[in-house]
């Protein structure tokens, strides 16, 4: 157990390592987060911060060298900066459950070869897959690039095989899933926190409603039958299982009209959905992270 008083690392200093880093100093912990923008939200209100990029190892290295542990506020951070850093201090999440989180094909693939249950999908990774995609797959589809999408950036709906091909021309050819695009009644995410010897503790499962592929209001508990809920939350428990997660995780799920409950996306930390913890739950996904 790392007590208050240790020091805590954060990768990114956007809006959500600022709130890990109230959470953390709330809690009696030193926080140094590494971000390149010498006016990152989280940067500002942290003891240290170090302006150095993800990708350099003297910053990772100083950071890992301050602290008993890092976290990070987002996917995108490369897995080899995690592992790099891991030579130094604990990481939480590892590089092996972010790699999987920050790459669509990963992600999609890793969920089924589990039994989870995905929208139907194929990996392109360059423009010969797209036709034999498009014989297995039932229009309408998405293309979605496997990285660095967020808030509906990086898809695109299509009709047809030229419409794919434009698709992912525009999105410079980089390897993507072509998802059907399943009918929905709503939308349901789970938000967990895992121990590093396997405890879970689940939030309440939020219904989720999006504006233009932003999430736009969450309401919690969903309204959505138990099964529907029972299913959700042993779904990301068995995920967070699989992966040896230690820290938040969020899932993100469909459901559709059929009653069917699918997996969309996962998120290895705390997630939009779960903000309402901050006033609605005794320890917020800050805390827990
Ligand atoms: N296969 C799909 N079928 C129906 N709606 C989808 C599908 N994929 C994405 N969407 C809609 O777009 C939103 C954003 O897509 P998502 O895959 O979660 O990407 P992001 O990383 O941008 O959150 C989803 O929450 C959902 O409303
Ligand atoms: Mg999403």
């Amino acid at each position: 157990m790392i007590l208050p008083g240790a020091t805590l690392g954060v990768l990114g200093g956007g809006q959500l390592g600022r709130m890990f880093t109230m959470a953390a100093h709330t809690l009696g912990y030193r926080v140094v987060v590494l971000d390149p923008d010498p006016h990152s939200p989280a940067g500002s209100i942290a003891d240290q911060h170090i302006e150095g990029d993800w990708h350099d190892h003297a910053s990772l290295q100083m950071l890992g060298e301050e602290c008993a542990a890092v976290t990070t506020e987002f996917e995108n951070v490369p897995a080899e900066s995690l592992e790099y850093l891991s030579r130094f201090c604990i990481v939480r999440p590892d590089a092996r459950a972010v790699s999987i989180s920050q790459d669509r094909i990963r992600e999609k693939t890793f969920l089924r070869e589990h039994g989870i249950p995905t929208a139907p999908f194929a990996a392109i990774e360059e423009e010969e897959d797209l036709e034999a995609a498009w014989r297995t797959l039932m229009p309408p589809l998405l293309l979605k690039t496997a990285r660095l999408g967020y808030d509906g950036k990086g898809q695109r709906m299509v009709e047809n095989l030229a419409q794919a091909r434009e698709a992912f021309e525009a999105f410079g050819r980089k390897p993507c899933v072509l998802e059907e695009k399943v009918p929905l009644t709503t939308e349901v995410s789970v938000v967990l926190a895992r121990t590093h010897d396997g405890q879970c503790a689940l939030y309440p499962v939020g219904e989720n409603h999006h504006e233009r592929g932003i999430l736009d209001t969450t309401i919690v508990p969903a309204r959505v039958d138990a099964r529907i809920e029972r299913e959700a939350m042993d779904a990301a428990v068995a995920i967070a299982h699989a992966l040896n997660y230690c820290g938040v995780l969020a899932v993100e799920f469909f459901v559709t009209r059929d009653g069917e409950l699918l997996a969309n996306e996962m998120a290895p930390r705390p997630h939009n959905s779960g903000h309402y913890t901050l006033d609605a739950c005794i320890t917020s996904q800050f805390e827990q992270q």
